[in-house]
């Protein structure tokens, strides 16, 4: 039991049904639940987490729903008391929730491709705005009100999900490019300012997975053979092969990792 007693929060760890296509954030709450953790699934999607909490519990684990907006301080500010006060602390953070990549489907303008509408020309205030808000200020909202916490408890873990898109450029989805960048660098800032405290930051960065944020990318056949002809061990990540970093980092045996960067993408960037 790598996680026992611990107690930990993952954001938009909604889609975790078994059966069906699961979230990053889902298969982690299975992973953390399986190895002892008490988990709090956050998340918007209220029906969705309430159904995989029960099949958690069904099946053993310690699992809590919590509708929690990650844009907003005060469902966190709120939430976090909750936690503390049912569940006696607060040990591990995944800032997990996130909003795509636009549909490609609807993409406003018929002259360029949709690939084409999410370049830096075609990206507006709005989409920059909106990917920034969940992203980068959901992450720096959760950090804020977790660390406080985790100091009572004598340290903690935080594990923040970029992508690969926060490390290399890529020539489509700019806005979220710019956002996962920024959780990359607050893992960073908080993993210096907090390491005499035993708060250890890192930030996961996974390649294409097959989840129902990235369903586009896998179901239409002309974008999974353009990104599998990117990845060298030739297939799409399962969530549950990241949810294992996410895991690993959050773990003790990680006891000596704080400000790192694991890559999960099957190759794509080190080439
Ligand atoms: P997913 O399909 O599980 O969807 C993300 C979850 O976040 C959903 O349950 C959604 O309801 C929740 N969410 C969205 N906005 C929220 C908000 N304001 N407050 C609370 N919850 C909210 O997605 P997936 O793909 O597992 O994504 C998880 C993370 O992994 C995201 O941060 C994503 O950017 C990242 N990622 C995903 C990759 C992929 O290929 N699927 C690749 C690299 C990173």
């Amino acid at each position: 039991m790598r996680l026992d007693g611990r107690v930990a929060i993952i954001s938009g760890a909604a889609a975790g049904i078994t059966g069906k296509t699961q979230g990053i954030g889902g298969a982690s709450a299975w992973a953390f639940t399986r190895e002892g953790a008490t988990v709090v699934i956050a998340d918007i999607n209220d029906e969705l987490g309430e159904r995989t909490v029960a099949q958690i519990r069904e099946s053993g684990g310690k699992a809590i729903y919590m509708h929690l907006d990650v844009t907003k301080e005060s469902q966190w500010r709120i939430g976090i008391e909750t936690i503390v006060r049912s569940e006696g602390g607060l040990d591990i953070l995944v800032n997990n929730a996130g909003i795509g990549i636009p549909n490609y489907d609807t993409a406003s303008d018929d002259s360029i491709s949709p690939e084409e509408a999410l370049k830096v020309e075609f990206t507006t205030v709005e989409d920059l705005d909106r990917e920034l808000r969940v992203h980068a200020r959901g992450t720096l909202l959760g950090m804020k009100h977790s660390i406080p916490r985790m100091r009572e408890r004598g340290g903690g873990s935080i594990v923040n999900v970029s992508s690969i898109h926060g490390i290399v450029g890529a020539h489509t989805v700019t806005a979220y490019q710019a956002a996962k960048a920024a959780i990359r660098q607050l893992s960073k800032a908080a993993s210096i300012q907090y390491a005499k405290e035993n708060i250890r930051v890192n930030s996961v960065h996974p390649g294409y997975t097959k989840t129902p944020l990235a369903k586009p990318l896998f179901t239409d056949p002309e974008l999974l053979a353009d990104r599998t002809s990117q990845i060298p061990l030739g297939r799409f990540a399962e969530p549950e092969e990241i949810a294992a970093g996410i895991l690993f980092l959050a773990s003790d045996e990680a006891s000596y990792i704080t400000g790192a960067e694991l890559v999960l993408d099957g190759g794509v960037i080190a080439q």
